[in-house]
């Protein structure tokens, strides 16, 4: 006997078509709560010895993210490892010999797989990885919009022309969220993950050797281990002071000049931004709930939903 509740359902699917086959679905916090729910125990144990072992990871998990959503939306097209037969977005410019944090999200996924077998998808997975990284360095928590299925093909290309390149001016940086339906608002907050992880001394050389718009002291300190020529691979902290804690350091560099990237720099050089720079800087609870805000619009950037895609066995591989 169909009982009530499955009758109202079945005249709101009627009246609902969208919702009932999938198209357009909704994420949702609790989309397993019931299907894996110690799912987001076993991310955040797994994460938590991750930032214990290298307090990078945090960020570098968050940065792989990023990378994702950009990327043909949040659908792990990211994690999909080159083959003989198959080129994906790990050897775009942007990502190759930078992106890291595959080993962690496999081993989470190895851990999520032995409590709920061909349940939880790749994409999830590091949409709950990325929060408890922020969260593990001491940044903000949220609930995390779930349901996202996996990508069976992947966007070199794309991973070329999407991501934004550390010599990006304001207006390019504007535009290029835009066109991911994020504000300028949001790409500043959001910009504020710099705050924590490292950098190649490659993606920062023109600026402290070329860049007027950068403190001379700082300069001098970041070409002491990123010469003129050489040094591509070696590191040095995005927010010099504390880049392994989320917190406004990453504003308060940009107020003096301290800015790492050309593109981090843009944010506060005599443009729109400078206010909300200013704001950030001096008000730690106004930039976590802005990032958090973009973090979920980030987050939902055309993800694969009902029977789209797959739920990937292994991230780094199509079924
Ligand atoms: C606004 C435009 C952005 C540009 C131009 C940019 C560029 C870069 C570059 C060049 C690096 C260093 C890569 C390397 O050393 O190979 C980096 C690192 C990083 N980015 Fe961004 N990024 C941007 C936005 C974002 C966003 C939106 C997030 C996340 C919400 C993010 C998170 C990170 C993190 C956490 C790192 C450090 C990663 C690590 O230590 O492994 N970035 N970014
Ligand atoms: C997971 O389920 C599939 C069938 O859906 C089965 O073939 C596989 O052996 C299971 N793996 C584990 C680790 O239980
Ligand atoms: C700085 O600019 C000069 C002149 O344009 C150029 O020759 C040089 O390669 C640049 N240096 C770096 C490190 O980008
Ligand atoms: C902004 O303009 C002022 C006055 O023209 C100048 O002194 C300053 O260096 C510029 N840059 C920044 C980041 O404020």
């Amino acid at each position: 006997m169909a009982s009530r509740m499955q009758m109202i359902l079945a005249v709101f699917c009627m009246i609902s078509i969208l919702s009932c086959t999938g198209i357009n679905a909704q994420l949702s916090a609790s989309f397993y709560g019931r299907s894996c729910p110690n799912l987001q125990a076993i991310v955040r144990s797994t994460m938590r010895q991750a930032v214990i072992k290298e307090p990078r990871m945090g960020a570098s998990i968050l940065r792989l993210f990023f990378h994702d959503c950009f990327v043909n939306g949040c659908d792990g097209s990211i994690l999909l490892d080159d083959t003989s037969t198959f080129t994906g977005e790990q050897s775009a410019l942007p990502n190759k010999n930078s992106v890291r944090g595959f080993d962690v999200i496999d081993t989470i996924k190895a851990n999520v797989e032995a409590a709920c077998n061909s349940t939880v998808s790749c994409a999830d997975i590091l949409a709950l990885a990325a929060r408890d990284g922020v969260f593990l360095l001491g940044g903000p928590t949220w609930a995390v919009p779930l349901g996202r299925r996996d990508a069976t093909t992947a966007s070199l290309s794309a991973a070329n022309t999407n991501l934004p390149a550390p010599t990006a001016s304001l207006s390019t940086l504007i535009s290029m969220f835009a066109a991911k339906g994020l504000t300028a608002r949001d790409m500043t907050a959001l910009s504020g993950a710099h705050t924590i992880g490292q950098a190649r001394c490659v993606t920062f050389r023109t600026r402290i050797y070329n860049d007027t718009d950068i403190n001379g002291n700082f300069a001098a300190t970041r070409k002491t281990t990123c010469p003129a020529s050489g040094g591509d691979d070696n590191l040095a902290p995005i927010d010099l002071q504390t880049p392994d804690r989320f917190d406004s350091g990453y504003y308060q560099n940009l107020l003096t000049q301290r800015g790492l990237f050309h593109s981090d720099q843009e944010l506060f050089n005599n443009g729109s931004q400078d206010s909300l720079v200013r704001a950030y800087s001096n008000n730690f609870g106004l930039f976590a709930s802005d990032f958090v805000a973009a973090m979920l619009k980030m987050g939902n950037i055309s993800p694969l939903t009902g029977s789209n895609g797959e739920i990937r066995k292994n991230c780094g591989v199509i079924n």
